[in-house]
Formats: structure tokens, sequence, C-alpha cells
């Protein structure tokens, strides 16, 4: 240890002897241990002593490798990061109302929610999509839902993330044929695509299809993207749903990295080099309650991820090396007892994403452990956003909680943990592998089991929940979706079908069959099947036919 980190190590001890044992004899501290949301141990105080890092080793300078301190050189002094807030119900027409409300309420980038029979290619007349149609997002089945959900917005000036996996591929494309239409360009356009699949195995749910094809229809959308939608994220590898599920902030970092190294390797194992797809790499993490932890987890994540694509894929473009991410507050922290206390968790897990350095956030709003968010509760949510942006001075300096003993002894012990995991992963085999042991999801429900235990025993404290309870009216004004809207989509998709040119359709979907058996990139086959205005559902039933479906039952 530095010679001063010496002296202040004795001088704690002295300290602890003459001052703090004393007092602590009179009054014990209020438990036996503390520790931070996911179980790391928290020391009564941090000095230097605690905090081994090199600042030009280990922090550097924004903008530059490690990029600890964020991905700009100004971050928020030259742009706030984006307000996205996901959103997406009903018919293609409510939505599209909901994303101008938002646009001219100062929102800055759009994100579409889709509801379950889209994520998993199936049309809103399918019988599986009985009572989900415009559920928990909107329905697409065709291009013209899409035309009418992006209708009346500059697709040049706007970006858009689409939390869309399985079938991402059929989206980006509805995208780019949208843009067509309004006359811009795709090397014009900005946005993301989930694309995750990995994740959805481990934690989500939303797969069509078993592992290699839905690796292929990846990699062919990195590759269609470094090539025509250069300014597009072809993926977010995501934490988010990894913590929702119940992982600790450790194992969002190590498990979303190493489905990211997972992604990277495969792409290079289809033929591109690292530093034309790894640039477009985007993130998306959790911003769970412990604000410290969150943070020193975010900061950590940039770190990892710059050491690793430096380090391990020998990445040479500075961009390679950048880890973008989006944030969305937990939605598994709302809670439906007393729910305005929501606006205040979200509040904090909104703070601690912009002092860790996010690109862009979502904040949930505070009746969504109840139902999707109701106008008024969803302009509170974005107002928590500007007011942190212009009134908190968060977004005045760049990482302001850099320097932190407690915060950089968190950050070192965040990437030092997810390291581990990263090469408990590796010796498995990879992500995929590790999965498919079931490694990943044992970990994970290891985590949440022990944080439920803790709440349901009391040692966690959940505010209305198992402490200062009331008692309460049931929950008015909640936002319903009309069950009508079922018939209403099913009436316009029959209306698409009877006018398209069904010889075009058939044409479209023959071709995309015959070069899914084959290996050509299937962006544009399912660029053209989408153009003819063939249903999301026909696309991934051809896909289906050539790829079979993963089922849970089967080895990965
Ligand atoms: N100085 C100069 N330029 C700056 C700057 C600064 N300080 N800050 C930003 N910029 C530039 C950037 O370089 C970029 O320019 P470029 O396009 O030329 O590169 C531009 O400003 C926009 O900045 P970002 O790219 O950082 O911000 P975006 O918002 O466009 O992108 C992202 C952020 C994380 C990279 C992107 O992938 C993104 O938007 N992701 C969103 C994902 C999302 O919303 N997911 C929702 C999922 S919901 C879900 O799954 C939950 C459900 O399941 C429950």
């Amino acid at each position: 240890m530095s010679d001063s980190r010496d002296r202040i190590a004795a001088e704690q001890e002295r300290w602890h002897r003459e001052v703090a044992a004393p007092s602590l004899a009179r009054v014990p501290e209020r438990k036996p241990e503390f520790t931070t949301n996911s179980g790391l141990p928290v020391q009564r105080l941090y000095t230097p002593a605690d905090v081994p890092v090199d600042y030009l080793t280990d922090l550097g300078f924004p903008g530059e490798y490690p990029f600890t301190r964020g991905v700009q050189p100004t971050m928020y002094r030259g742009r706030f990061w984006t307000m996205r807030q996901y959103a997406g119900f009903g018919t293609a027409e409510a939505t599209n109302a909901r994303f101008r409300y938002l646009l001219e309420n100062g929102q800055s980038g759009l994100s579409v929610a889709f509801d379950l029979p889209t994520q998993i290619g199936y049309d809103s007349d399918s019988p599986l999509a009985e009572g989900e149609v415009g559920k928990v997002g909107v329905a697409i089945d065709t291009l013209a839902d899409m035309e009418t959900l992006l209708a009346g917005i500059p697709l040049d000036k706007v970006s858009t993330s689409m939390t869309i996996n399985a079938p991402a591929a059929v989206l980006l494309a509805m995208y780019i044929a949208v843009a067509e239409k309004q006359g811009v360009k795709p090397e014009q356009l900005s946005g993301t695509i989930q694309n995750d699949i990995l994740k959805e195995y481990a934690a989500r749910g939303t797969y069509i299809f078993p592992p290699g094809p839905s690796m292929r229809l990846i990699t062919d959308t990195f590759a269609y993207c470094a090539r025509h939608v250069p300014r597009w994220n072809p993926i977010s590898i995501s934490g988010y749903h990894i913590r929702e599920a119940g992982s600790t902030a450790a194992q969002e970092v190590g498990f979303t990295l190493a489905n990211g190294i997972a992604y990277v390797e495969a792409a290079i194992a289809a033929g591109l080099k690292v530093d034309d797809f790894a640039p477009q790499l985007s993130f998306f993490f959790n911003a769970h309650n412990d604000f410290f932890e969150e943070v020193a987890k975010f900061r950590a994540a940039r770190r990892l991820w710059a050491r690793i694509m430096r380090e391990r894929f020998r990445a040479q473009n500075p961009r390679s090396w950048m880890l973008r991410f989006h944030t969305q507050t937990g939605g598994s922290t709302l809670t439906a007892q007393q729910p305005m206390n929501n606006i205040v968790r979200v509040a904090l897990q909104a703070f601690a994403a912009v002092c860790g350095g996010t690109q862009s956030l979502h904040t949930n709003s505070m009746d969504e452990a109840l139902a999707l968010p109701t106008e008024q509760s969803v302009m509170v949510a974005l107002r928590t956003q500007q007011i942190i942006a212009h009134e908190s001075g968060a977004a005045e300096t760049i990482d302001p909680l850099g320097g932190s003993y407690y915060v950089e002894h968190l950050t070192d012990e965040i990437e030092r943990q997810a390291r581990a995991y990263i090469a408990k992963i590796d010796e498995l085999g990879g992500a995929v592998r590790a999965i498919e042991l079931g490694y990943v999801q044992r970990e994970i429900q290891e985590a949440a089991y022990q944080y439920q235990r803790q709440v349901e025993n009391g040692e966690r404290v959940i505010v209305g929940v198992n402490r200062y309870q009331v008692d309460e009216p049931p929950p008015t004004n909640l936002l319903r979706v009309d069950p009508a809207v079922q018939e209403e989509q099913i009436r316009k998709l029959a209306a698409v079908r009877a006018r398209r040119d069904q010889a075009a359709v058939d044409r479209s979907l023959a071709a995309l069959k015959t070069a899914a058996a084959g290996t050509a990139n299937l962006m544009e086959p399912i660029l053209d099947a989408v153009k003819a205005y063939a249903t999301l559902q026909e696309i991934c039933d051809v896909l289906r036919s050539v790829f079979g479906e993963y089922h849970p039952s089967e080895e990965l």
C-alpha cells in the first residue's frame, strides 16, 4: 500500500480505538452487518486506504480508454442523455398518439413496446394471440401498422429503439421500409433493435428459434447494418431483464458482458471484422434501488467492456471500446402498495443512472406495478428526468461521484466479481453453453431467493410493503387496454391481406425460404417480404419451417 495509505490505515486504527469504539459501546449500530442491495459488504467508513486505484490506469478521462468516467469527452455538458420512454399499447394509432404526446412534452427519443404476439412472431388473428393483442405493447402485423405507428414522425431526426428480439430483423426491415416511404435513406436512420436472444433464453422468454439460427439472424443484422444502416445499433445487449429476474449487480454486469462476448465471437466467426460492427454494439442496464452500488455498477461495466474489447478482441477503433448504454429504472422495485412512493424510488434510480453516465434513460411510472402507465403518470416520470437534468446539478460536471472512496471501492469490487463470472462462463464454454447448462439461470435464481428471503424476514425493508403499511382503497384511474382492440386489429389485418398483391407475397416468402435454407444474409429477402406486406407471422412461419423452434425442454 502506498505510504500515505499506510499512514491513513494506521490513523484509522487509532480513530477506531479512541473514537469509534467508545461510541459503539454507548450506542451499538442498528444492525449486525451492512450490505449493498446485492449483498456486498459495506464498511462503516471508506478512506483512500480502501481504494488502491491508479487514476491514470483505472479511471482516466471521459471519452478515453478505459472510459470509466464516461464515453463522451464532455458528457452531459455537451448533450443530455436521451429521454426515451418505453411506450406502446393497443393499436398503432393509439401508440402513435402517445409517441407524439411524449415528443411534444420534451422526450428526445422513441422506444417502442410491442405486444407479446408481435414479440414472438404471431399475427393478431392467430389463436395463440388471443387476449394478448395490444396488451403489453403495440400490435404490429404488417408494414401498414408500422406506417401508422410512425406517421408524422421524422425518422431522419428522431432515434427509435425497438424492444424486439426473436423477430428483430423483420421489425428493422419494416422500419427501413417506412423510412424509405418518407424519403429517408437507411444511412440517415438512427435507433436500436434489442435483438439480444441470449437473455431471452436465460431471463425473459420471448425466443422463437434455436440458438444457431437466432445467432445467424443477429449477425446478419450486424453485417447488414454495418453496410447499409451505419448509424443503427443492431443490438442492445441487455442486463435489465437479468436484474429484473433477481440477479445481483455484479451478475448483471458479468452475465450481460458474457453475452456481449458471445455476440462478438459469433460475428467474427461469421466473417465480420471486430471494428466493422463493435462501434454500434449497445447495452441496456437496470437502475436498481441501491444508489451507490448502481453508480459503481455502470462505471465497472464501462471499464470492463473497454478492457475486454481492447485486450481480448484486439479492437483498434476506440469506438469499439465504448460501452454506450440505455437504462430503465427497476420495474421489479415498484410496489403496488402506496404507488406514489414509486415516484421517489424512480427518482433515486434515475439519479443513479445519470451519475453513472447513461446515454439514454427510461423512467418508470408510479402505477406500473398495477398497469401500463396513464398519461399523467408517464408525465411525472418524464418530468423526473427533466428535473434531474435541469435542477439537480448532476449534469453540470462529469462523473460527479468519481473519486468517492466508497464508489471507487464498489466499482473495483463489482468489476472483480463480474470478471469472475465471465471467467466461469468461459470455463463452461461460453454464454450459450452456460445458459444451456442452466448455470446462469441457477445463479440468478439463488440471488433472487436470497433477496426475497431478506424481504420476507424483514431484514430488507420495502416501505409500504413490509413496513409503514397503511390501509388504502383499491387503485383507480388505471389504464386499461380495451379488449375491442383485438377485433379492430384483426379487421385491419384482413383488409391488408385483401388488398395486397398475393402473388408478390408468395414470391417473396418462397425466396426467403430458399435463402434461409442457404447461408446468405437474410435481411434483403426479409425486406422484400415486408415491402410486399407479408405479415410478421407469415415471415416467421417460413423461418420456423427452416429453423424449427426452440423449446425449453431441449438442450439449447
Ligand atoms: N458530445 C458530443 N456528442 C455527443 C455527446 C456529447 N457530450 N453526447 C452524445 N453525443 C452524440 C453521440 O455521439 C450520438 O452521435 P452519433 O449518432 O453521431 O454517434 C448522438 O449524440 C446521440 O447520442 P447517443 O448515441 O449516446 O444516444 P442515443 O439515445 O441515440 O443512443 C444508445 C443511446 C444506448 C447507444 C442506444 O442504443 C439506445 O438508444 N438504446 C435504447 C434502448 C432502449 O430504449 N431499450 C428499451 C428496452 S425496454 C425493455 O426491454 C424493458 C421491457 O422488457 C420491460
